[in-house]
C-alpha cells in the first residue's frame, strides 16, 4: 500500500542526491504514518508535453509509478519499503528545481505538486555502481559489458524482464535498478510504465519510437540469445504466469485503491481492463519460443 500525504508530512530537504535520473528530483524527510523516513521526491507536473503530438496532456506519471510500486509488490519484486504521494507547495521544493518543472509544464508555474517519494534505500543503483564517472569510451564499453554480465547471472533478472514485459516499461535503465546486496535487485522509477505517461484511461501511452525492454536488450547485447536460452525463457514465462495469480488475489485491490484517489469508477474500470487485457500469457510464451 502507498500512503498519501499533505504538505504537513514534509519535514524538510536534505543534501542533494548523489545521482540523478532525467527528472527534477530532491531528497528530503517525510513523516509518514511509521515515522520519520529521508526519501527521495520527485515533483510531477500536471501537464507533459506529448512527445507525438506535441500538445499538452494529463500527466500520468505519479499513478504510473505508484502503480508500478503496488503491482511490483503483489508480484513478490522488491521495492524500496516506504512510498507513496505527497502534495507539496513550490516553496516546499528546493528553487534550483523551479525553471525546469516550469519548462516541463509549458512555462507554467503551479502552486504546488503532486510528488512521488520513496525511501531512500542507501543502495546505489546499477548506473551508479558500475557505470558513474567513466568519461573514456572504452572503459564505459568495458563496464557495461561487465554489468550485462551480472545481470544475466542474476537470478531476479527473468523476473523483472517479465514484469517490464507485461506493464510495458520502457524505461528499464540501470540508474531504475538498485543493488541490494550481492544479487538482490530493488525497482525503482515506474514512471514510464504503460509506455509514456501521455495515456488516457483505458488505453497505453504513445512514443514515436517502439517500447523496448531495456533490460532484456542490455543483457542480450553481452551475452548473444540469452533470453532464448531455454532456463532463461523458461524462468521468464513461469514468472509472467505467476503475475495472473498476483494480480487476482492481491494485485488489482491495490491498484484500485491508488487509482481510487484520482479517478472516477468508470475510468478505474478502463485502467484495470488494460492491465488485464496486456496480460496475455499465450502470446509471451510464443514470444519467448515456447510451443503451447
Ligand atoms: N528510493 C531510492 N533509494 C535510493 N536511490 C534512489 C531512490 N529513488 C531514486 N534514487 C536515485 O535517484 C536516481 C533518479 O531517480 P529516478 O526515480 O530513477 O528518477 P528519473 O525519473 O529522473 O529517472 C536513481 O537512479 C537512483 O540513483
Ligand atoms: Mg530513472
Amino acid at each position: 500500500m502507498i500512503e498519501i500525504l499533505s504538505r504537513e508530512a514534509f519535514g524538510g530537504t536534505l543534501r542533494e542526491p548523489g545521482s540523478k535520473g532525467i527528472s527534477p528530483i530532491f531528497r528530503a524527510k517525510i513523516r509518514t504514518a511509521t515515522g520519520s523516513a529521508r526519501c527521495y521526491v520527485k515533483p510531477l507536473t500536471d501537464q507533459i508535453q506529448c512527445p507525438t503530438t506535441g500538445r499538452f496532456v494529463a500527466n500520468q506519471e505519479l499513478i504510473n509509478e505508484a502503480l508500478g510500486y503496488v503491482l511490483a509488490k503483489s508480484c513478490g519484486l522488491t521495492v524500496p519499503s516506504a512510498a507513496g504521494i505527497v502534495m507539496l507547495d513550490r516553496e516546499q521544493i528546493p528553487s534550483s528545481l523551479w525553471a525546469e518543472l516550469d519548462r516541463a509544464a509549458g512555462r507554467h508555474e503551479q502552486e504546488n505538486y503532486f510528488c512521488w517519494f520513496s525511501q531512500d534505500m542507501d543502495f546505489p543503483s546499477l548506473k551508479q555502481r558500475h557505470l558513474n564517472g567513466q568519461q573514456l569510451t572504452s572503459l564505459h564499453d568495458r563496464r557495461l559489458k561487465r554489468l550485462s554480465l551480472e545481470l544475466a547471472k542474476n537470478p531476479d533478472s527473468p523476473k523483472v524482464i517479465a514484469f517490464d514485459g507485461w506493464l510495458l516499461n520502457s524505461d528499464r535503465n540501470a540508474g531504475n535498478l538498485l543493488a541490494s546486496g550481492p544479487s538482490g535487485l530493488t525497482l525503482i522509477d515506474h514512471g514510464r510504465i504503460l509506455n509514456f505517461p501521455n495515456w488516457a484511461p483505458g488505453g497505453t501511452g504513445t512514443f514515436p519510437e517502439p517500447c523496448m525492454n531495456k533490460l532484456q536488450w542490455l543483457i542480450d547485447l553481452h551475452n548473444p540469445h540469452w533470453s532464448e536460452k531455454l532456463p532463461n525463457s523458461s524462468a521468464r514465462v513461469m514468472a509472467y504466469n505467476g503475475f495472473a495469480v498476483s494480480f487476482r488475489q492481491d494485485g488489482e485491490n491495490a491498484a484500485r485503491q491508488v487509482l481510487s484517489e484520482f479517478f472516477d469508477q468508470i475510468d478505474i474500470d478502463a485502467i484495470i481492463q488494460l492491465l488485464q487485457d496486456l496480460f496475455d500469457p499465450a502470446s509471451y510464451a510464443k514470444a519467448a519460443g515456447h510451443v503451447i
